[in-house]
C-alpha cells in the first residue's frame, strides 16, 4: 500500500482515483460474494488517507463492498489499530500490559502527559502528536515500547523520547 501523508481533516471523505484503484486491488484478491474479507484493506486504505475512518468513511466501504454497515462497523470497532477520531500525525502507542508496566510504561506515559501537554487520546495543537495506551504488541523482550505507524521503538526511556519526538517535529 502507497503511503502518502494523511490529512487528519474532518473534511468528506472522497476515494480518489488512486484510492479506487487500491480498492479495486484488493477486492479482487477475493472471489465473488467474499467481499467482505476486503473491508480491513479498505479501511486501511481510508486510515492511510485521512488518518482515521469516520462512520461516514465506514459507510463509504460498506457501499463499496455491497454490504450492511453493521458489518463494517464491527471491524472497525474490534480492532484498536483503527482510529475512530481524528489523531494527531504521529499516534504514540505506548504498551500498556504487564512486562511493560513493570519496567516503567506507567511513567512514559505520564512522561508524554507532560512534554506533549496532552492527556492521552488529544491531540496537539500543531495537530502533530496523539498518544494512547494499548495492550500488548508481542515485544515484550524490549520492554518498555511503542509502536507509531509501522515502526516498533523499544526499551524506551525519557533521552529517547525526546530524541524521537524532536526528529518527528523536525521532519
Ligand atoms: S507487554 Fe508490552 S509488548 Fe508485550
Amino acid at each position: 500500500m502507497h503511503s502518502t501523508k494523511p490529512s487528519h481533516s474532518k473534511a468528506a471523505v472522497v476515494f480518489t482515483p488512486e484510492m479506487m484503484a487500491q480498492v479495486e486491488h484488493f477486492t479482487k484478491q477475493y472471489p465473488a460474494g467474499k467481499q467482505k474479507s476486503a473491508i480491513i484493506p479498505l479501511l486501511h486504505i481510508v486510515q492511510k488517507k485521512y488518518g482515521w475512518v469516520s462512520v461516514e468513511a465506514q459507510d463509504k466501504v460498506a457501499e463499496l463492498l455491497q454490504l450492511q454497515p453493521i458489518e463494517v462497523y464491527e471491524v472497525a470497532t474490534f480492532y484498536t489499530m483503527f482510529h475512530l477520531h481524528p489523531v494527531g500525525q504521529y499516534v504514540l502507542e505506548v504498551c500498556r500490559t504487564g512486562p511493560c508496566m513493570i519496567v516503567g510504561a506507567e511513567d512514559i506515559c505520564k512522561y508524554l502527559e507532560n512534554k506533549l501537554g496532552i492527556k492521552e487520546g488529544e491531540i496537539t495543537a500543531d495537530g502533530l502528536f496523539t498518544w494512547r495506551t494499548v495492550e500488548c504488541l508481542g515485544a515484550c523482550g524490549y520492554a518498555p515500547m511503542m509502536q507509531v505507524g509501522d515502526n516498533f521503538h523499544e526499551y524506551l526511556t525519557p533521552e529517547k523520547m525526546d530524541k524521537l519526538i524532536g526528529d518527528w517535529r523536525n521532519k
